[in-house]
């Protein structure tokens, strides 16, 4: 009588609990947002349900109320009016995003706030760095790193100036993340953490996002700044690079199809990881759940539930605020 039996450890929902070997818990989610200029804004994007683009007075409403729930973080995008060649508004004293944090600074101080720190939605032609002269853009390489260099450090200063907790460069740049540090820390910075977005994948899934962020490159794509999605090895190398660099957390980019990176990233190094469920991710699964094809809660808690099994240490996910609901439940 030495056989197996585990279905008798399966049979109830509470003894299912007891043995549950992975829990999420509301503090491991980090909720992003789309930051607009105006009042009383909270514009819809239509290939992400339920996602709005919220000016400040709305958005520190919706951040009183996740953090009511129990979100400890937000991770805030700005969608500037302007645009220009070199996204100069990016660190702009009054941009959006510096004014969004002083508010929340100010009304919830409690509160993690991260900051995207890319200019593909504050340049005119989408792309997250500045351009070459005209003759190279339509070649390989058509990034001036080091203006771009110089312009994400600027931006990175200008959100830790507003109060921004933990800034999160995600140009994809080579030494982004050093510059950026030594530019923190020549400011006095010392204590603003650094998020790097280092395995970022050039994916398929980020369409929505670029619809919400109208950041969608105007020629080309980025797939010379981001990685190769065939490749494990670079995605190592470059989470070992930013490491090196001053990184405090990682980033792997997307989050579902990449499972086995965050894996291998767990198993190699011992800094926090982060798991971007991206906008693609989201919007598949409501217009799935939206057609009657699958249950959006069960789903969702699977999907969470395998990015943290996984290894990430916390997860950007769109659902934030309706998982916090869920798993008060
Ligand atoms: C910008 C940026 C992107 C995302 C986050 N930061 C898009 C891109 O590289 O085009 C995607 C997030 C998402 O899809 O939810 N560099």
């Amino acid at each position: 009588m030495n056989y197996l039996n585990l279905r008798r450890l399966r049979k109830k929902e509470s003894t299912r609990k007891l043995l549950s070997e992975i829990r999420l818990s509301v503090y491991d989610f980090i909720m992003p947002y789309f930051v607009v200029e105006g009042k009383n804004q909270k514009q819809q994007i239509s290939s992400m349900p339920n996602i709005f683009r919220y000016s400040i007075d709305n958005l520190i409403k919706e951040v009183q109320e996740i953090y009511k729930l129990g979100i400890q973080a937000v991770l805030l995008f700005g969608v500037p009016d302007k645009k220009d060649d070199f996204g100069r508004n990016a660190y702009n004293k009054n941009g959006v995003v510096q004014k969004a944090i002083k508010i929340i600074k100010k009304e919830l101080p409690e509160i993690t706030v991260i900051t995207d720190v890319c200019l593909c939605s504050y340049t005119s032609h989408g792309h997250c760095g500045i351009l070459k002269h005209e003759v190279y853009k339509k070649s390989g390489n058509f990034i001036d790193d080091k203006t771009t260099l110089e312009i994400l450090s600027k931006t990175a200063v200008s959100h830790a100036e507003a109060g921004a907790d933990i800034v999160a460069p995600s140009a994809m740049m080579d030494s982004q993340v050093k510059l950026i540090r030594e530019a923190l820390d020549k400011n006095g910075f010392e204590d603003v953490a650094i998020i790097s977005y280092s395995a970022k994948f050039a994916s398929n899934f980020y369409g929505p996002f670029r619809e919400a962020a109208n950041s969608t490159p105007k020629f080309a794509d980025r797939k010379s700044y981001q990685l190769n999605f065939c490749n494990i090895n670079e995605a190592l190398r470059e989470i070992e690079q930013d490491i090196k660099e001053g990184a405090d957390i990682v980033m792997v980019k997307p989050a579902l199809a990449y499972l086995d990176v965050i894996k291998t990233v767990k198993e190699s190094f011992s800094v926090p990881i982060v798991a971007y469920s991206v906008s693609g991710e989201y919007s598949m699964i409501k217009v799935a759940a939206k057609k009657g094809f699958l249950d959006e809660k069960n789903a969702v808690l699977e999907i969470l539930t395998s990015i943290k099994r996984a290894g990430a240490n916390l997860i950007i996910t769109y659902w934030a605020k309706e998982l916090a609901k869920w798993l008060e439940d």
